[in-house]
């Protein structure tokens, strides 16, 4: 069984970011809000947020892709959001929630020496289950920047929370503690480094590392929600599209969710 042992915390957060990432944003910790992604956008109304990350110990009201509910229960899990100012136009964010799954991914790699996978279009999975996901929202108002609030939702211990699919945690996945400062530092530096270099390169500087975790990949795969389609994983394109090989040739899918339909594995 794994204990409580590490509340989140500023000041043990910080000691475990670099300078350079340190001097780039500021922390906070919250006991318990609705979502960290909607107390945000609420405050960027008033705030310049560039920079700022919010963390919570427990969620309220998590929200999901696809307007799901994100559960977070109190010390289990890593609920956090980071704002960035960013270019307006959208077409420049194509693909950054893939992005933001492979950076935490080998961040978690390099740390923890877990082996993560990629479910398109924002899913990060262990031993073939869920253990995480991305929420990106952008806020405009006409200027000349925009904001984005990038959400990452990681199972740390293990919940008896009752959800819709088999689900995987990190210190299950290791055998011992992890403790979530160390995992919250972890993500932020992935994002923060990740986000430093987006506009010089966008998702074509990452969707070699993508697809070198993607779960889809040559795997028969559904796509519901919006259009129905069914074909073979076969990567993902400079935007993000999940590349499907389909009777009719090799279809892009830009929205949706995949299942993958196990009686046919190719
Ligand atoms: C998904 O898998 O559908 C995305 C889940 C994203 C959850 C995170 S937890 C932190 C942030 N605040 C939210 O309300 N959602 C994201």
């Amino acid at each position: 069984m794994f204990a409580i042992t590490d509340p989140l915390n500023v000041e043990v957060l910080s000691t475990r970011l670099a300078a350079s990432t340190r001097s780039v944003v500021v922390v906070e910790v919250a006991e318990e809000v609705a979502s960290t992604n909607e107390v945000l956008r609420q405050r960027a109304m008033q705030d310049m947020l560039h920079g700022r990350v919010l963390l919570a110990e427990s969620q309220t009201q998590g929200k999901g892709r696809l307007g799901r509910v994100w559960h977070t229960p109190k010390g289990k899990n890593l609920a956090l959001t980071l704002a960035w100012s960013c270019d307006p136009d959208p077409r420049s964010l194509a693909g950054i929630s893939l992005a933001v799954g492979a950076a935490v991914a080998e961040s978690l790699e390099k740390v923890f020496g877990v082996d993560m996978q990629l479910k398109w279009p924002n899913d990060m999975y262990l031993d073939g289950r869920k253990c995480g996901g991305v929420l990106v929202e952008t806020l405009t108002d006409g200027q000349q920047r925009s904001l984005v609030l990038i959400g990452v939702g990681l199972n740390i211990m293990p919940v008896d929370t009752e959800v819709d699919q088999p689900v995987a945690d990190l210190s299950s996945h290791v055998g011992r503690d992890v403790p979530r400062n160390n995992v919250a530092a972890c993500v932020i530096e992935a994002l923060v480094d990740l986000l430093q270099a987006w506009e010089a390169g966008g998702f074509s500087a990452w969707r070699e590392r993508w697809q070198a975790r993607d779960l889809l990949r040559d795997v028969a795969v559904t796509i519901s929600g919006g259009q129905t389609l069914t074909g073979v994983g076969c990567g993902v394109d400079d935007t993000g599209a999940l590349l499907l090989r389909t009777a009719e040739g090799i279809e892009p899918v830009f929205a949706g969710d995949a299942s993958v339909r196990k009686e046919q594995r190719v």
